[in-house]
């Protein structure tokens, strides 16, 4: 549908050694684009640039970066541009877990901090370092695209969920500022994924089921989501239809936002 829309474009997947961005990585190639790969585990991330480059035959190059550390997401950046030329695409999208079910009142000052460096300053300090070159390309009609990984659950707190939930709900603050800040040469937008079995659940059906039916949670299209939904997803973001499309946070859920995660209520001495 979309064609080679990509072909000669550079692209940063941040992420990318598996889920959302290694799924997202495979397209972008797949539709012309060299990719700078970014992870902070090497070995896998070596595994996913290896396996992309011989499915598709183009430049995929691996760079291990943790994306909380400043020195490290600049010198990423660097790096991308030196390799790639440009930077048209940037799949903002590294993020981490937690433990389901322990409400915030409980949680440890080393939990917020670990979380919300990684799931939203992560993302911050990466759109930041690439918005400052990519606004000056010279493509037209826009500059370069941005889409950050917000959440399902940053449009619908779960407080059994809840640095996450925080967290999320800052990107997608961070998503509508951007927007306004970089209008009218970039577009940034955020997808919202509600619940696919990555490694980020370590691919365990079961535990997301028994979450669902815990929180009673609804799911209108009545199945867990796929990598391939995202994929479609940030497809329609990446490419020129969605050209006069930014500041908006893009529900991918099965329709669980808008039946409404209900109050979720844990048993608690609080
Ligand atoms: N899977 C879901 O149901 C779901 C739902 C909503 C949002 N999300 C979000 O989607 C994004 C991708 O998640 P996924 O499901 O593909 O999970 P995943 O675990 O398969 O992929 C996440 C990748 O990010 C990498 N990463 C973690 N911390 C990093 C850091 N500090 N620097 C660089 N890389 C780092 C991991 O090594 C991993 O390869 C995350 O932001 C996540 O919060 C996922």
């Amino acid at each position: 549908m979309y064609g080679n829309f990509l072909e000669g474009k550079g692209t940063i997947i941040t992420g990318g050694a598996s889920g959302f961005g290694k799924g997202v990585g495979l397209e972008f190639a797949k539709r012309g684009a060299d990719v700078v790969l970014v992870d902070i585990n090497g070995e896998k991330l070596e595994n996913a640039a290896k396996e992309i480059q011989d499915l598709t035959k183009r430049k995929i190059i691996p760079v291990q970066c943790d994306v909380s550390k400043s020195d490290q997401v600049d010198s990423m950046v660097k790096q991308a541009f030196d390799d790639l030329d440009n930077v048209y695409i940037l799949f903002n999208n590294a993020g981490i877990g937690t433990h389901y079910g322990i409400n915030i009142i409980k949680r440890k000052e080393e939990h917020w901090d670990q979380i919300i460096n990684v799931n939203l300053k992560g993302q911050w300090l990466v759109s930041k370092a690439v918005a400052k070159k990519m606004r000056r390309q010279k493509f037209e009609p826009l500059a370069g695209k941005i889409i950050h990984t917000a959440s399902a659950a940053g449009i619908v707190v779960n407080s059994a969920l809840p640095v996450y939930s925080i967290s999320k709900a800052g990107i997608i603050a961070l998503t509508q500022v951007l927007a306004k800040t970089l209008a009218p040469k970039i577009t940034v937008n955020a997808i919202s994924p509600g619940y696919h079995a990555t490694e980020i659940y370590n691919y365990d059906e079961k535990l997301i089921l028994d979450m669902i039916k815990e929180g009673g949670v609804k799911t209108p299209l009545n199945r867990l989501g796929t990598v391939e939904d995202v994929v479609n997803l940030v497809l329609f973001l990446a490419a020129p239809a969605s050209n006069f499309i930014t500041g908006h946070n893009f529900p991918i859920d099965g329709g669980i936002v808008d039946a409404g995660v209900p109050a979720h209520f844990i048993k608690s001495d609080v």
